[in-house]
């Protein structure tokens, strides 16, 4: 099996290009990783890396074994699909969890996101919590979320309410909430290490003035939730530009909706 066929590679591609045409892939703006499964995961099972292996910062010992499709740091997200060896790179996990080794890509001297701590303590947290479900995890800068960071408070149940009250997709594309985390230094393990703590609760991470990060079992959804939390954020910015709002989706409303779907909305937003 050509690496290059790897109907993750193609995704990839495919939603960064979108992300592109969103305007959130500004120079080397975002990263995206994907846990492998299946033919593609069983494809590095028998390889050795000719790599010295690379150590962690937090052992993750979840991800033992696991093989990922990560990002390169400084790739321009516009130059993934004519550039996939440059711009992507397989990762696998020890034994233990706590270093990797480069399996394929990353040509010309690439190395993996520097954001790569928080997307495999986040990726550890959500196989668990999933059941295995989850696999992918998108970071991008979404303008009008992260224009958002700035005039709201830094609160989970507001963040999340506001959204709710956007537009009745919302409720039910994210009944678990958006987790709000105050600004922190990118690539640190402080922001890696509050990720995943959020994301036991959340599939949805808004980092304050610089982006979000979000998660689900395949590219399509997840770049969907995001897409339409981003879409929300829009409408709250225009609300508030012109002059707020007279009248929103209320509590009860909320309430009636959830029921009617069968969804269990995040209760510190909802009460
Ligand atoms: P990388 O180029 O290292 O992936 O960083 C981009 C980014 O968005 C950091 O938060
Ligand atoms: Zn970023």
């Amino acid at each position: 099996m050509n690496i290059l066929d790897f109907t993750s590679i193609d995704n990839l591609k495919r939603t960064s290009g979108e992300i592109c045409s969103k305007g959130w892939g500004e120079a080397n703006g975002g990263n995206i990783s994907i846990r492998l499964t299946g033919e593609e995961l069983a494809h590095f099972q028998e390889h050795q890396s000719a790599e010295k292996e690379h150590s962690l910062p937090y052992a993750v010992p979840e991800l033992a074994g696991d093989c990922f499709l990560v990002t390169g740091t400084g790739v321009f997200f516009r130059n993934i699909s004519t550039s996939p060896e440059e711009s992507l790179g397989i990762v696998r996990i020890n034994s233990k969890g706590d270093g990797y080794s480069m399996m394929w890509g990353y040509d010309g001297g690439g190395q993996p996101t520097s954001e790569l701590t928080a997307h495999l303590l986040s990726h550890g947290v959500r196989k668990r919590v999933s059941s295995g479900r989850d696999q992918v995890i998108i970071h991008t800068h979404t303008t009008n979320l992260i224009a958002l960071s700035f005039v709201l408070p830094l609160s989970t149940p507001v963040v999340t309410r506001e959204l709710w009250e956007m537009m009745s997709e919302c409720l039910l594309l994210f009944p678990d909430g958006i987790g709000v985390m105050e600004w922190m230094v990118p690539g640190s393990l402080e922001i890696g290490l509050a990720t995943s703590q959020l994301m036991e609760k959340h599939r949805l991470v808004l980092w304050a003035h610089h982006g979000i990060l979000g998660t689900g079992p395949n590219m399509e959804q997840v770049f969907g939730l995001i897409e339409t939390a981003d879409k929300a954020a829009e409408m709250l910015l225009k609300v508030m530009a012109a002059g707020g709002k007279r009248q929103a989706i209320s509590a009860d409303q909320l309430k009636k909706l959830a029921k009617a779907f069968n969804v269990d909305p995040l209760k510190e937003a909802i009460d």
